[in-house]
């Protein structure tokens, strides 16, 4: 048995080293993390996505990495949202030992540009010793901007979430 686990230890270490070869990209270089998520339009104004929130195409946000221990800033970027409301913005292998915070900058709707502080923001971890191992993608919460007025129906609307929250009954 201990050969048997022996043998199988060298395969996984053979099939690993040959997958790390052939998905390595042809120009040299530390694979990356990609930080990802959405940008919406929170139009009640509720803290969280409802059925009548958007998700705005053209928004901006800024990322920002700070080293855990020395709080150094190690990189700065901004990117824009796509159709759907999807940022992304790759990050450097060497930014492990780093927490990533994508903030809010500038909305692409006037009357959709409304900045909670606290609310604004998402952080990311980028080690690689947190059990997430294979993908280098990143997931942060969606962030929001407010709406500087709630649409007419919030009210009727939060209270279904409200609903949802107490029973499972239909609403
Ligand atoms: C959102 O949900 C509310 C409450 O269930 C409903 O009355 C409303 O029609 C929905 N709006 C949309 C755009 O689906």
């Amino acid at each position: 048995m201990p050969q048997l686990r022996s043998l199988i230890a060298l395969l996984l270490t053979f099939s690993a080293v040959a997958a790390v070869a052939s998905a390595a990209p042809p120009a040299p270089g530390p694979p990356e993390f990609l930080v990802t998520g959405v940008v919406y339009c929170d139009t009640c104004r509720a803290g969280f996505e409802t059925n009548v929130s958007h998700s705005l195409k053209g928004a901006t946000v800024q990322i920002e990495c700070k080293h855990f221990e020395s709080q150094e800033v190690h990189h700065k970027a901004e990117a824009t949202t796509d159709a759907w409301g999807w940022y992304k913005v790759e990050v450097g292998e060497d930014h492990q030992e780093e927490i990533c915070e994508v903030a809010l900058l500038r909305s692409p709707e006037a009357d959709c540009a409304e900045i909670e502080r606290s609310r604004d923001r998402a952080r990311v971890p980028l080690t690689r010793n947190n059990g997430i191992k294979q993908s280098g993608i990143r997931y942060a919460n969606s962030i929001a901007f407010f709406r500087k007025e709630p649409l007419k129906n919030c009210g009727e609307i939060l209270r279904k979430y409200d609903l949802y929250d107490d029973s499972s009954e239909n609403p």
